[in-house]
């Protein structure tokens, strides 16, 4: 009895440790490169994001952001939804912000509203995939000449990326 009380938790344990676990809570960023380092700082051509709200509209997306940013916005993922905490409007109240349906050659946005179930998952327990597929996610110059995260962007400006949820900002 004891012996397979035993068994059970070191095979469980071994199973924690040879997979990353999914964090509950965690950092988007940027890479162009698929596979998964313990650190992130030592991801290829990495940045982080935080979101971006051109012209006080709705929806947020999700922008391209260098050294020297003062924080950075956390995510959680359940029913194939992106959730973050931002500020309203003109900066006024703070919401629960919920990404939105993905639509190819779109941003992904966010909007301070309840959304239905969607098409994200964190392949691997971190690859940012939309309805399985993980390549398919751009760098795009949006609104203010600002790299914007889209799903399948065509526009010439467009560098293809894969998108990482990371427990530590890479910077
Ligand atoms: C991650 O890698 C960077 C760059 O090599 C290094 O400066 C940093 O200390 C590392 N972080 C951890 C937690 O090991
Ligand atoms: C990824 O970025 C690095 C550094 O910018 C570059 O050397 C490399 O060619 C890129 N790889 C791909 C597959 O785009
Ligand atoms: C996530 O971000 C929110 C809003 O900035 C913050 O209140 C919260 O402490 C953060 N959670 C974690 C686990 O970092
Ligand atoms: C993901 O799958 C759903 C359900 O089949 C579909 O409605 C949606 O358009 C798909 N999203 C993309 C970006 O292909
Ligand atoms: C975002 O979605 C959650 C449910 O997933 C909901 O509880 C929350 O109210 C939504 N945010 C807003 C501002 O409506
Ligand atoms: C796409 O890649 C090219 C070549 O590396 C670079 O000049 C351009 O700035 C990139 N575009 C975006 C939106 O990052």
């Amino acid at each position: 009895m004891f012996n397979t009380f035993f068994i059970l938790v070191s095979t469980l344990l071994a199973l924690a440790t040879a997979y990353p676990s999914t964090p509950s809570t965690f950092y988007l960023v940027t890479t162009n490169q698929s596979a998964p380092t313990t650190n992130s700082s030592l991801l290829r051509a990495v940045s982080a994001t935080s979101l971006f709200d051109p012209y006080y509209r709705p929806a947020l997306a999700i922008r391209l952001t260098g050294p020297g940013y003062g924080s950075l916005p956390n995510f959680t993922l359940t029913d194939g939804t992106l959730h973050t905490t931002a500020a309203g409007p003109h900066g006024i109240g703070i919401y629960e912000y919920n990404s939105t349906a993905v639509v190819a050659g779109q941003e992904l946005q966010f909007l301070a509203s309840p959304q239905p179930v969607g098409g994200l998952a964190l392949s691997g327990g971190y690859l940012l995939s939309v309805n399985g597929t993980t390549n398919g996610w751009t760098i795009c110059v949006g609104e203010l000449e600002q790299d914007v995260l889209e799903w399948m962007g065509t526009d010439a400006s467009c560098n293809a990326t894969y998108v990482h949820a990371v427990t530590a900002a890479p910077y």
